[in-house]
């Protein structure tokens, strides 16, 4: 979602903070702004759109100063306007911010009686109308954001500037993360430490609550009982915050192509020795039942693991939304393990889900791609999903990176409860294995796939059928295609279909079904013929023995290596992610960026 970064420099800010901006975009936005302190007066540029647009502004306007604060913006509240773009100013204040002020309003009727009015539709103008307000009473701007962020409810993280103070930023965090970045005679701020990656290697997260008060000498960092707090300075990983296509023209390509390697990486880091391995606290001996909670492709993976849990492992497995758990209040039982699955680690409502159950289960672990984010910090156990950094807004090898680590733990658990015997278990290993080779294998078909994505594209709809496991790769396949390309999809489990999805099914409705030859194949091919039968055109995604058993009658075959039912679901996800890029292609939309997305869901 929005992107916030701060410099207090030695050289004209404006270029650094659109640079930084740029290693923001992945989060999705919809307009940016930048703002400066020089000659002891702000003064701002903001443009609708790409940063592409802000740059053009500053070439006709410049922005000259030392100090400045940048922003991109995912419009919330008011549509994405210049005047709703950030920073926002009101008086000697200058703020830009990511979250929500969920009180803005009555904030807002309260400084009406002060004659204080807004000129945008945003709550974040809110927060500079009310340190504003508090400085015209005389406190200085350290006091006035301290008795500003008391009075704020909701999740937000905030970067101020002020008129006259060319060596000072207030950076605060409550429910969204910031970093502070450290340099030689430089100071920084930035929503994540990707932002900062080319000015500092060194960065201090404020941890929740916290207060920065920022110079080029230092930070002085204040937590949420306004004590002075010490934060450490940690060193970012280069690899970490690399942010490059690799000659690949999107990041989605890139990161689909490097499946095998994070599969395998997350393979050697669970299952070292030919068995799964993981802390010892995840005892399965003592857990009765596993409580998982995702948004969106993460919660495919969970609704995968479900079926692992329960078959492999003889473990009650619920996954639910975490926009729907958090206000469910569902009852926890004693042995609850709560698992929470999250590329970014930020999700607010896979947050508040977390929090929930903080005080209720067992054990609360964590599946997240982001060491340092606030699901990791806050679970009891933090597995990392080991995947590289994911910039392509739609998720592609973070999924398939944590399905393979949720079939390791799913075998973990059979093994531990006694349900597999260790043989068992390193033949499911020793299938395992075999998935970055079968990946490749798969990733050889891309001009096979991209020809069926073309036949797909102009279709206004498309539905999407598996059974089992492969009922969850389906929806995962809708959800890439509607995301990317803006096609409508749906997906149902296949024997759903005859419920009332059928009544869709005629000559124009193209529809692709998973199927690879398992268990469940002949069930799967039963209801494919319904669709035959009713004159649908079907594509088949399935193995060799799949497609000389039933070809007959589809349009078009998809023909994957044989994998196991643990691999066949990872390994499915790799056409279901390149049908929807390729049909994205054929429709020239933002593939990395689409329409109203964000990487990291910070709001609710
Ligand atoms: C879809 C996609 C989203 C995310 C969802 C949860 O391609 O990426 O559906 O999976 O917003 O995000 P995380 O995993 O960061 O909690």
């Amino acid at each position: 979602m929005c992107g916030i970064v701060g410099v207090l420099g030695d050289h004209e800010v404006a270029p650094l903070l659109v640079e930084a901006l740029k290693r923001l975009e992945y989060r999705g936005y919809d307009s940016a702004g930048i703002a400066t302190v020089y000659k002891s007066r702000l003064d701002r540029r903001r443009a609708v759109g790409k940063l592409v647009n802000l740059s053009d502004v500053l070439v006709h306007n410049p922005l000259p100063g030392k100090a400045g604060i940048g922003h991109t913006r995912w419009a919330t509240h008011g549509a994405a306007t210049e005047g709703n773009a950030h920073p926002h100013s009101c008086g000697p204040v200058t703020v830009v911010h990511n979250g929500i002020i969920e009180n803005f309003r009555e904030l807002r009727e309260k400084l009406a009686a002060h004659g204080i009015t807004p000129s945008s539709e945003t709550d974040t103008e809110t927060v500079a109308m009310l340190t504003a307000h508090h400085m015209a009473q005389g406190l200085q701007p350290r006091e006035a954001v301290m008795a500003t962020v008391a009075a704020l409810h909701g999740a937000f993280a905030l970067l101020f500037l002020f008129e006259g103070e060319e060596d000072l930023m207030i950076a605060a965090r409550k429910g969204s993360p910031l970093a502070i970045g450290h340099g030689k005679g430089e100071m920084y701020v930035g929503s994540d430490a990707i932002a900062l990656a080319p000015m500092t290697d060194q960065v201090t997260y404020l941890e929740e609550g916290d207060i920065a008060f920022v110079s080029r000498a230092g930070v002085e960092i204040i937590d949420a009982a306004h004590n002075r707090a010490n934060r450490d300075i940690v060193r970012i990983e280069p690899g970490t915050t690399l942010i490059d296509k690799a000659g690949h023209k999107h990041f989605m390509t890139k990161e689909i192509f490097e499946q095998p390697t994070v599969v395998a990486e997350a393979l050697g880091r669970y299952a070292p020795a030919g068995l799964p391995s993981f802390p010892d606290r995840l005892d399965f001996t003592k857990i009765t039942r596993v409580v998982m909670v995702a948004c969106g492709t993460g919660y495919y993976s969970c609704l995968t693991a479900k079926y692992w849990f329960e078959q492999i492992a003889g473990l009650p497995c619920e996954v639910d939304v975490a926009s729907e758990f958090r206000y469910r209040e569902p009852p926890v039982t004693p042995g609850t393990l709560a698992l929470f699955v999250s590329q970014s680690g930020e999700t607010a409502d896979t947050l508040a889900a977390l929090r929930y159950m903080k005080e209720k289960a067992d054990i609360v672990a964590g599946l997240v791609n982001v060491g340092t984010s606030s699901i990791a910090r806050e679970a009891d156990i933090a597995l990392a999903i080991l995947a590289g950094v994911e910039v392509s807004v739609a998720s592609t090898k973070a999924y398939t990176n944590q399905l393979t680590i949720l079939a390791l733990l799913a075998l973990h658990a059979g093994r531990q409860r006694g349900v597999l015997t260790e043989a068992q278990c390193r033949g499911h290993v020793e299938d395992m294995k075999r998935l970055p080779d079968l990946m490749r294998q798969t990733l050889t078909l891309e001009g096979k796939i991209a020809k069926i994505a073309e036949t797909l594209a102009p279709a206004t709809s498309i539905l999407f059928l598996g059974r089992g496991v492969m009922y969850p790769t389906a929806l995962e396949a809708a959800l890439k295609l509607k995301e990317l390309s803006y096609i409508h999809a749906e997906a149902y489990a296949s024997g759903e279909l005859k419920h009332g999805p059928i009544a869709l099914i005629d000559r124009s409705l193209p529809v692709v079904v998973f199927a690879p030859h398992d268990r469940l194949f002949e069930k799967t091919v039963s209801n494919m013929q319904e669709v035959l039968a009713r004159h649908g055109q079907v594509t088949l995604i399935t193995d060799a023995e799949g497609a000389r058993a039933a070809s007959e009658g589809t349009v078009a075959q998809l023909v994957l290596p044989a994998a196991s039912e643990l691999c066949a679901p990872i390994l499915h996800a790799l056409p279901a992610q390149l049908i929807a890029y390729h049909a994205a292609m054929a429709k020239g939309t933002d593939i990395d960026q689409p329409r109203n997305l964000a990487k990291s869901v910070t709001v609710e």
